[in-house]
């Protein structure tokens, strides 16, 4: 069968992984399209990766007919007029963490690709991590017995773009932001359970003067078979990207560090080109990664999208992944306002945003 022919919505940090990511597996898929509202970015992008067609407004792209899986790189707030947009031009759509601002908007993105037939997968490329996937294998193959603490973090010293601190387009801070991870990880890595309550504590410690968003976050997340899921977040930790998970079990338990885990140890007195994602400097102790994309899962998870598309396998990610991971940012939000858990299922009704339950925890009662 062809190659999923894959067309890129944004030019930035994110459609820079994509597009290395299917081209370090391209036997699935090839990217034959970019677009970019920003005058000259998709041009510069599509010389820089070597695809063919460059486009100002997405809606040019989904008017492409080669184009058939679309990957939204573009900012949270327009995740859901993407996608909704895309499903109706008959295109397969990848959208990037997290799904969408509301849960609405989960729902609509849902809806419009399955009337329009199309797949909607969600992009969280730790459920593709080797490492994270081996610690999975072993679990359940039972090397822990029964697990009953998963914990995730990732943490780094804040976003690169302006837009993530501006909660209206990025819908909250850290929580939004690297959260999302954590509760999908946690929830994939024990099988997918129903989820019964969300504990969060969350802040804004160090960056108020940049956004009203949290930057610091603790989020735990209680399971049906009794399984407790750890999520921590931070936007307040120097030295360059951290992320890491721990598994318990009654018989054993496992660590994976994907980038220090991952990394030369490195004394250079002179400083070199790059170490890791948002390291300040390369001068004294550093960690520089190898093969970055490859252990974050990027090349895989693209890979399995592309044969997704052509029935040879089945999402191990979804929309119905991205709604889960929702709620529970929904849920952690309003914890974190109520100064209590929230039991499952949440869902307040008419929320902009994520963060406006921690900001006005009285929405809480607009339920359901
Ligand atoms: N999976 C991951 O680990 C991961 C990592 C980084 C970012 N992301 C996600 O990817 C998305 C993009 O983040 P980023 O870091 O690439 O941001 P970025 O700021 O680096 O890039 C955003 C891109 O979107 C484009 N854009 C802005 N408004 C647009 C619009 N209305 N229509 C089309 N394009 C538009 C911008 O021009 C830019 O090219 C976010 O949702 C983010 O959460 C995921």
């Amino acid at each position: 069968m062809s190659k999923v022919k894959i067309g890129i919505v944004g030019s930035r940090f994110q459609a820079d992984c994509i597009a290395q990511a299917v081209h370090a597996m391209p036997e699935e898929g090839e990217v034959v399209a970019v677009a970019s509202p920003t005058e000259g970015h998709a041009a510069d992008f599509a010389r820089r990766h070597g695809i063919p067609r460059a486009y100002a407004d997405y809606r040019e792209l989904l008017r492409d007919p080669e184009v058939e899986m679309v990957s939204i790189t573009a900012p949270n707030h327009v995740h859901a007029r993407i996608t909704i947009d895309a499903a109706r031009a008959g295109k397969h759509v990848v959208c990037e963490k997290p799904l969408c601002l509301t849960i609405e908007e989960a729902d609509r993105m849902i809806e419009a690709c399955r009337t329009a037939g199309v797949l909607l997968l969600y992009g969280e490329e730790l459920l593709f991590a080797p490492k994270y996937v081996k610690a999975k294998q072993l679990a359940d193959e039972g090397a822990f017995g029964r697990v009953h603490l998963v914990k995730q973090s990732e943490k780094h010293s804040g976003p690169h773009s302006e837009w993530f601190w501006d909660v209206e387009q990025s819908g909250g801070g850290a929580v939004m932001d690297l959260a999302c991870h954590g509760i999908a990880f946690c929830w994939w890595f024990l099988g997918k359970p129903k989820i019964t309550s969300v504990y969060s504590q969350m802040a804004t410690q160090q960056h108020h003067a940049r956004t009203q968003g949290d930057d610091e976050a603790v989020t735990i997340i209680e399971f049906e078979n009794g399984a407790i899921g750890m999520v921590e977040s931070s936007w307040n930790r120097p030295g360059g990207m951290d992320d890491g998970i721990e598994v318990f079990g009654d018989k054993g338990q496992t660590y994976a560090d994907l980038l220090m885990g991952n990394a030369l140890p490195t004394y250079s007195e002179v400083g070199f080109g790059y170490a890791v994602e948002k390291a300040a400097t390369t001068r004294g102790w550093t960690y520089p990664v190898f093969e970055e994309q490859w252990n974050y899962g990027f090349p895989q998870e693209m890979r399995h999208f592309a044969r997704c598309v052509r029935g040879k396998e089945t999402p191990v990610s979804d929309g119905e992944t991205g709604r889960v991971v929702q709620e529970v940012l929904y849920a952690a939000y309003a914890s974190a306002g109520l100064g209590r858990k929230v039991m499952l299922p949440f869902r307040p009704k008419g929320i902009a945003k994520p963060i406006d339950l921690w900001k006005m925890p009285e929405r809480t009662t607009a339920m359901r």
